[in-house]
């Protein structure tokens, strides 16, 4: 019998552009929610934009336009986004909807009826200047533990400690830099500490009720805290105006948090495809339902998943998500997605640049499993992973059997032989391969596909057809080698259409067949069946494209790094620059260094950091871990000859400058991501290694030059 499956992808917000991290999350939940329609469920997938809260509002303020035409805009850039990389939403809607408030509103009034939302006096930091609250990340100031400067008002970059905005030391507003003021406000809470959302979250969250994987599961036994002791604690759902959301039912000028309205945003973009389609809402949300819902997010978003959105599902009397599917975090060549690197690529780029989506998607499926690991986006293996399975293994088997079918054959196909090794074994394996994508285990599935191809090329290899062709009186033999070969394509067309559904499309029309799904596994092309004409399916990856990419998603920083001083090792100390080696070229200063011009100097891309941590690593002699802050939240390891000199401890929270261009290099005991300058006579005579200081004032991020 046909499942009926709601499944949704969190709401991106409204404010930036969707870019390569995002995509894991749509790219995994689209190759899903694919795989539900081929294998012949009623799925429907939904999405929208989150577009609600203070920083959409100061965005929208400061683009000079209103929240209103930001929203409509980015709604436009998204929707765009999405198609291009063929993530294909049954609907990508609004959390800025009428909906989405009537749905609001209903769960707001039945919690309260439930006697589950109660109203409180709280104290808050207000911007005088701004006149508005708040947020907590838009508080900055000094560390209360650590004393490091600028830090946000929740937590502690640089040690880690988590706090209360009002805990920080000489407090600032990171909107108008005044000073903010304390004041009190009526807030509202839902009342997550209440017994009934405890005892109704230990059991929907615990390992044995399978809503969660396991690692999810744990986390959230460990917010819960040991049973009798109820670690949960009341939600502040209510923010006062001036705010861009919808204002709470008898509450004038407080409006709902933006993580209040967001979740219910994925009911205000189904009752809207519903009312569009003539599904039924109910059907899907009542408590008892018997159909599916499923929730794709990121692992940073657990909490609002696992806790407050089961909790208030429940107590407004609908159905809670049958599973919540958690992924991990993007990492490009190994480390966190950069702008100044050129890492952080944005969906639009990769697009603009020539970039096939499909390769992307791909990757993300070889990569991708059940768990809540990161992924690492590696560029070189991209290429050369597409290319060897997509293009070497799949591509090719219909590449080689085409031509001789439609020259020889007049484009029509002999009986498959439906005994042959190489195809049963894929009919064999359909089903499998259907169980690892509905457990989202596409890594292992793309491996079996291809060990499948491999098989499908090894029986090519074996008939050899270009040989068959030129042979007297095999015409026969070829004609049956190359039907196979089709039909192997076709089969492993099916397998793969979740993952390549523009490529598989093409397929289609080659072999001239309707769309395909999962149960033509069990069946071949018939004797006698026309084909079209090839055409050429997928190009390999070119690596000046994967170059094009990074230049264009490189921001404000200096040409691509090309350095000349080695990058920093055990036995060449970062802080000891390698000039010297250079002395006796021709063209040289006092010093004994050649001249350089101020193009040279330019390409060096000096700039002011924080030293926001600093260690000691096990098993170096002579180097200390930095953890380097640049400004815009963009931050850097870099591993310093420093040992001897500087006691890590002491480093912490100091400015210095580091070359922020040079190219990463790795390390025995990780990548280093640039070097910080320091003075040394450079052989030893002079003991000592000093590091460079700005004058006070400097900000991370600042250019030296
Ligand atoms: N608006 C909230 C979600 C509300 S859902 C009711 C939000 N938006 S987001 O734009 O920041 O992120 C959207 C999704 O993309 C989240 O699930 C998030 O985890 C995911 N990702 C954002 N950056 C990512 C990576 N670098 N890597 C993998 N996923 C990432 O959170
Ligand atoms: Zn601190």
């Amino acid at each position: 019998m046909s499942r009926k499956i709601l499944v949704t992808s969190a709401l991106p917000y409204a404010n930036g552009a969707i870019h390569l991290g995002h995509l894991v999350e749509y790219i995994q939940t689209d190759i899903w929610v694919r795989y539900q329609k081929m294998a012949g469920n009623e799925c429907w997938y939904v999405c929208a934009d989150d577009t609600h809260g203070t920083p959409i509002m100061l965005r929208a303020e400061k683009e000079g336009i209103t929240p209103e035409q930001l929203i409509a805009r980015v709604h436009g850039e998204h929707s765009r986004d999405f198609a291009g990389f063929h993530v294909d939403f049954d609907n990508y809607y609004s959390t800025h909807s009428d909906e989405t408030r009537a749905c609001a509103d209903d769960i707001y009034r039945k919690l309260r009826a439930a006697g589950l939302i109660e109203t409180r006096h709280i104290e808050q930091y207000y911007d005088p200047l701004k006149q508005l609250f708040l947020p907590d990340r838009f508080i900055k100031g000094e560390c209360p533990k650590c004393g490091a400067k600028d830090q946000y008002g929740d937590n502690c970059e640089s040690c880690g400690a988590a706090y209360a905005p009002t805990d920080l030391k000489d407090p600032y507003s990171a909107i108008s830099g005044a000073k903010p003021e304390l004041r009190t406000s009526e807030h509202y809470f839902f009342k997550l500490s209440d017994p009934r959302c405890e005892s109704f979250l230990r059991q929907y969250t615990s390992r044995d009720n399978g809503v969660l994987q396991n690692e999810a599961a744990n986390k959230m036994q460990e917010w819960l805290g040991a049973p009798g002791e109820n670690k949960l604690t009341d939600w502040d759902i209510s923010r006062d105006a001036p705010y861009f959301g919808f204002e709470i039912p008898d509450a004038p000028g407080k409006y709902y948090y933006v993580w209040l309205d967001a979740p219910i945003g994925y009911m205000g973009s189904f009752r809207n495809l519903c009312a569009r389609n003539g599904l039924d809402f109910d059907e899907y949300f009542k408590p008892d339902s018997s159909t599916e819902l499923y929730h794709f997010i990121g692992k940073d978003i657990l909490y609002f998943h696992a806790l407050f959105w089961p909790a208030e599902l429940q107590h407004a009397g609908y159905r809670t998500p049958t599973k919540i599917f958690a992924h991990g975090f993007l990492t490009v060549d190994g480390a966190k997605m950069s702008k100044s690197r050129g890492t952080f690529i944005t969906a639009q780029s990769y697009l603009d640049t020539g970039l096939n989506p499909e390769w992307l998607r791909y990757y993300y499926a070889a990569k991708l499993s059940a768990s809540m690991e990161d992924i690492d986006l590696n560029l070189e293996d991209f290429s050369a992973r597409v290319n060897a399975d997509l293009i070497g293994k799949y591509v090719n088997i219909a590449s080689r059997a085409a031509g001789f079918v439609a020259r020889r054959f007049s484009g029509q196909l002999a009986a498959a032989s439906s005994d042959l090794p190489a195809i049963r074994s894929i009919q064999d394996a359909a089903g499998r391969i259907g169980e690892l994508y509905e457990a989202r285990e596409f890594a292992r599935a793309m491996r079996e596909i291809m060990l499948l191809a491999d098989a499908a090329n090894q029986y090519v290899d074996h008939v050899k057809p270009w040989e068959l062709a030129k042979q007297e009186g095999q015409d026969g033999a070829l004609h049956t080698a190359c039907s196979n070969a089709l039909n192997l394509f076709r089969l492993l067309s099916v397998l793969l259409k979740p993952v390549l559904p523009k490529l598989v499309a093409d397929v289609e029309h080659f072999l001239n067949i309707a769309p395909l799904t999962w149960a033509d596994t069990a069946s071949l092309l018939a004797t006698g069946h026309r084909i079209s004409p090839y055409e050429h399916l997928m190009t390999r990856v070119d690596p000046k494209l994967i170059a094009n990419l990074i230049a264009a998603n490189t921001e404000s920083l200096a040409p691509t790094p090309a350095p000349t001083t080695p990058p920093p090792d055990e036995s060449q100390p970062s802080a000891v620059n390698a000039h010297a080696a250079n002395a006796h070229a021709a063209n040289t200063t006092p010093t004994g260094t050649p001249l350089c011009d101020i193009d040279d100097f330019m390409k060096v891309d000096l700039r002011v950091v924080r030293i926001a941590h600093a260690e000691h690593v096990a098993g170096a002699e002579k180097l200390v871990r930095l953890t380097l802050e640049l400004g815009n939240d963009e931050t850097r390891q870099v591993f310093a000859g420093i040992k001897s000199a500087y006691d890590p401890a002491l480093l912490i929270g100091r400015l210095t400058v580091m070359v922020a261009n040079l190219a990463p290099r790795k390390m025995k005991f990780g990548l280093s991501e640039g070097m910080v300058l320091a003075a040394s006579d450079g052989e030893g005579k002079t003991p000592g290694i000093f590091l460079l200081t700005p004058d006070s004032g400097a900000q991370p991020g600042m250019r030296v030059k």
